[in-house]
C-alpha cells in the first residue's frame, strides 16, 4: 500500500478514562503512583457535559477521569455499555481543518467539524468515531501548550504527587478485538498507520513443564504512527481454545473491544516497583520458575547480560526480554483495576510499567510471559481449567 499523508499527529495528548468514581482511581494514580493533579473541568463543562473531570498528569502522560453526573454524557454512555476504561485517545495534531479533510477523504466516521473553544488561545477540536468497540478518538489543535479542553480550570497549583518516579511516557497501548483486521485495516487506510511488528502463539507452545490444561492463543500485531511515533499493540484470540484465550475472556468482562492495557515507562523500574509494592500496589504475579529459566532464555534471544541481579527481578517479580544486539527491557503488569480495587466493575484495563534498556522492540516473550501470569490466576480463580 502506497505510504498515506500524515494527519500531522504531534504527541498523544491524553486519555480519557470513564469511571464511577473518581476518588477510586485517585487512590491507584495520585497516592500510590504520584501523579500530580493539575486541573478540572469548570461549573459550565460539568452541566453541559453532565459529568465531572479531574485531569492527572505524569510527565508526558495525562489522563481525565471521567465520573457521570446524571444521564446522557459520555461517560454515563460509556459505563452504561462498558465497565471503566478508556473511552476517547486524543491526538494533539499540526493543523486540524487538514487532519478533517483528510480523515472525511479517507471515510472516517466524523462526530462534527472542528469547533473552536478559548483557553489561552483559541483551539480547536474534532472527534471521530472508531473500531476499538465504543473508544472515540479526538483531535486538538492547541494555540498555547496548556490549553486544555473546553471549560478546563487549571489549579493554580498542582495538587497531590510530584511524580517521584519519573514517569516518562505512555511507550504504547494494547487494545483487543475478536476480529481486528478491520481496525488494523481501519489504522492503516483511514489513520494513515504503518505496520510496525507482528507475533501469533499459543501459551501451550512455549510452557510445556507449567501448562495449564488449555493455554491461550493469541495473534498481535503492532501498528505504530510514524509521524509521532505513537505505537499501538492490537491482539485477536488464537485457537486452539480460542473462548480460553486472554483475549476473549477480555472481550466477555469489556464486553467487546477496546483498550485493554498502556504501559508507562520509567527511568528505574527496580525502586518504582519496590515503592509501588510498599504502598500497597497490586501486580500480576510471576512464578519462579520463570526467573530459574532466565538466564537460559536471554542467552536464546541474543541478551547475554542484564545489569539487574536476577534475585531482585525475582523478589519484585519483574519480567525481562530482549532482542538482538545485547539490548532488553524490563517490565511489570499491575492487576486488572477490577482486581486492584476488588469491584468488577473496576474492569479489565491496567497499566504496565516498562524501562527500556535499548530494546524498542516488542518482544513475543513480554506477551507469552503476560499471558501465562494472566492465565495462572485464572486458573487459580477457577474460571478456566
Ligand atoms: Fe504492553
Amino acid at each position: 500500500m502506497p505510504k498515506l499523508e500524515t494527519l500531522g499527529i504531534k504527541r498523544l495528548d491524553s486519555l480519557h478514562y470513564y469511571v464511577h468514581d473518581i476518588e477510586r482511581v485517585r487512590s491507584l494514580f495520585v497516592d500510590k503512583m504520584d501523579f500530580t493533579e493539575i486541573g478540572a473541568s469548570g461549573e459550565a463543562m460539568n452541566r453541559r457535559g453532565k459529568q465531572r473531570s479531574v485531569v492527572f498528569n505524569a510527565g508526558e502522560a495525562t489522563f481525565v477521569f471521567a465520573e457521570p453526573m446524571g444521564v446522557g454524557g459520555a461517560a454515563w454512555r460509556f459505563l452504561k455499555k462498558h465497565p471503566e476504561g478508556i473511552g476517547t485517545l486524543v491526538f494533539e495534531v499540526e493543523d486540524i481543518h487538514h487532519a478533517y479533510k483528510l480523515l472525511d477523504e479517507r471515510g472516517a466516521t466524523l462526530m462534527g467539524e472542528p469547533e473552536s473553544f478559548e483557553n489561552l488561545g483559541t483551539n480547536w477540536t474534532f472527534s471521530i468515531t472508531t473500531p476499538f468497540g465504543d473508544t472515540t478518538f479526538r483531535f486538538v489543535q492547541r494555540e498555547n501548550p496548556d490549553g486544555g479542553f473546553p471549560d478546563y480550570v487549571p489549579h493554580d497549583e498542582p495538587r497531590g504527587g510530584t511524580n517521584k518516579f519519573g514517569f516518562h511516557e505512555v511507550d504504547h497501548i494494547t487494545s483487543n478485538f475478536l476480529t481486528m483486521k478491520p481496525a488494523l485495516l481501519w489504522m492503516q487506510h483511514v489513520m494513515g498507520f504503518e505496520e510496525y511488528w507482528e507475533v501469533a502463539f499459543h501459551t501451550d507452545d512455549i510452557n510445556q513443564k507449567n501448562r495449564v490444561k488449555h493455554g491461550s492463543g493469541l495473534k498481535s500485531v503492532v501498528m505504530w504512527d510514524p509521524n509521532s511515533g505513537i505505537k499501538f499493540a492490537n491482539n485477536e484470540p488464537a485457537p486452539p481454545n480460542f473462548r480460553a484465550s486472554q483475549i476473549h475472556l477480555f472481550a466477555e468482562d469489556h464486553r467487546g473491544a477496546g483498550i485493554q492495557h498502556t504501559a508507562l515507562t520509567v527511568p528505574d523500574i527496580i525502586g518504582t516497583v519496590r515503592q509501588l509494592r510498599d504502598a500497597g500496589v497490586a501486580f500480576m504475579p510471576t512464578p519462579d520458575t520463570y526467573y530459574d529459566m532466565l538466564p537460559a532464555r536471554l542467552k536464546t534471544i541474543g541478551v547475554n547480560e542484564i545489569e539487574e541481579d536476577i534475585e531482585v527481578l525475582r523478589e519484585l517479580e519483574i519480567l525481562v526480554d530482549g532482542g538482538a544486539n545485547l539490548e532488553y527491557m524490563l517490565q511489570i503488569f499491575l492487576q486488572e483495576q477490577a482486581t486492584q480495587f476488588k469491584a468488577a466493575e473496576a474492569g479489565p484495563f491496567f497499566i504496565e510499567v516498562i524501562q527500556r534498556k535499548g530494546d524498542r522492540g516488542f518482544g513475543a516473550g513480554n506477551f507469552r510471559a503476560l499471558f501465562e501470569s494472566i492465565e495462572r490466576q485464572q486458573v487459580a480463580a477457577g474460571r478456566i481449567s
